[in-house]
């Protein structure tokens, strides 16, 4: 976040944008300060804001607390209380990154698609969910529960149709429809929206095969829409065509009525905390996610990506995207890279 601040701070003034920041605490940070992952104070600053940029929330230091007060509690409350339905996940190859994938460069080279994964609602939200004790055999049962209303699919349908009228007009839904309930009512509601869309492609996809054509062939995607969880999962998977999940920002969208949220893909990555080893550029992308979806500065967004584009042109890696002949930089040095590579223009 220091690091994409610098990068934000840069543009504005290139641009003379009149861009008011202001910082509020959330997850493992405010649980110390404040004894709760997502203060009233914070959400209310939220709310009050344009957009949100938001840094990464856990550790080992809060893993072992209650739920309610786990760091990950706040970030779920902070999109279901500001109606963030829509998670946008882009996982577009770098030419600058061949070698990075695990996978061969034939199979991730040009590959640009997005995951649309619904945010409020599914497994994650679903009632009843509990840890309780089976009455009759008295053992331990954990159980949480995927539930999908009619609304909540086709709004998030809408949302990959509109993505892909102007992309490559190509919808896969993702689903379980030969085992669950849930995808049935799923596949049967995109079906419907997809009435209005007579230009886009749907298909639909089991979430195993997905997950396999997701490696085997994921240029064959252009949009992915599907439910929460398997979006959490399938949005992962992606970001290994690209070679980084440092690499991959997110947006999460409402319905317009509130500010929406910009994030990395990743998470807070504890193993190598306060090393100064992190990739600032999936916080840097989704920077730019927020300049041109929330502030629709459209050129501002084009010269952080055409930044990141120069510094890795430049040859300068962190480590996870480390390989022979390039240059290895710290978090720090790199952002310091990308706003001088962002002062000195070029789009
Ligand atoms: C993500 C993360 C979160 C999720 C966790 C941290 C709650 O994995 O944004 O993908 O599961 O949604
Ligand atoms: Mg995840």
């Amino acid at each position: 976040m220091d690091a994409t601040v610098k990068v934000l701070e840069a543009v504005a003034s290139r641009f003379d944008l009149n861009l008011a920041m202001t910082s509020a605490l959330m997850g493992g940070a405010a649980i110390d300060a404040t004894g709760e992952p997502l203060p009233a104070a914070t959400l209310d600053q939220c709310r009050a804001s344009d957009a949100v940029l938001l840094a990464c929330i856990g550790g080992y230091k809060w893993d072992d607390l209650p739920r309610a007060t786990r760091p990950e509690t706040g970030l779920l409350a902070l999109r279901k209380q500001l109606g963030l339905f829509a998670n946008l996940r882009p996982a577009k190859s770098f030419a600058q990154l061949e070698g990075a994938s695990s996978l061969k460069d034939e199979v991730v080279n040009g590959v640009d698609l997005m995951v649309v994964r619904e945010l409020t609602g599914g497994v994650y939200f679903g009632t009843p969910k509990g840890i309780d004790t089976d009455p009759s055999t008295g053992a331990r049962v954990g159980y949480s529960n995927m539930v999908y209303h009619d609304y909540e699919v086709q709004r998030i349908a809408r949302v990959a149709m509109d993505i892909a009228m102007k992309r490559g007009k190509a919808v896969v839904s993702v689903d379980k429809a030969n085992v669950l309930e849930v995808s049935q009512l799923w596949r049967e509601e995109v079906i419907k929206v997809a009435a209005d869309y007579p230009e886009v492609d749907l298909s639909h996809m089991y979430v195993d095969n997905a997950a396999m054509q997701l490696v085997r062939w994921p240029k064959q995607f252009d949009v992915l829409v599907t439910g929460n969880l398997f979006g959490d999962v399938l949005s992962d998977c992606a970001s290994m065509l690209v070679g980084s999940l440092g690499m991959l920002p997110s947006a999460s969208l409402g319905d317009g009525s509130g500010p929406g949220v910009f994030e990395p893909v990743h998470g807070s990555a504890p193993d190598i905390a306060g090393q100064d080893k992190a990739n600032p550029v999936a916080c840097v992308l989704s920077a730019a996610m927020m300049l041109r979806y929330a502030l629709a500065e459209t050129d501002a967004a084009d010269a952080v990506e055409a930044a990141v584009e120069a510094v890795l042109n430049a040859g300068w890696r962190t480590g996870d995207i480390m390989s022979d002949g390039k240059t290895l930089v710290g978090c720090k040095r790199m952002g310091e890279l990308l706003v001088e590579a962002v002062s000195a223009g070029g789009k």
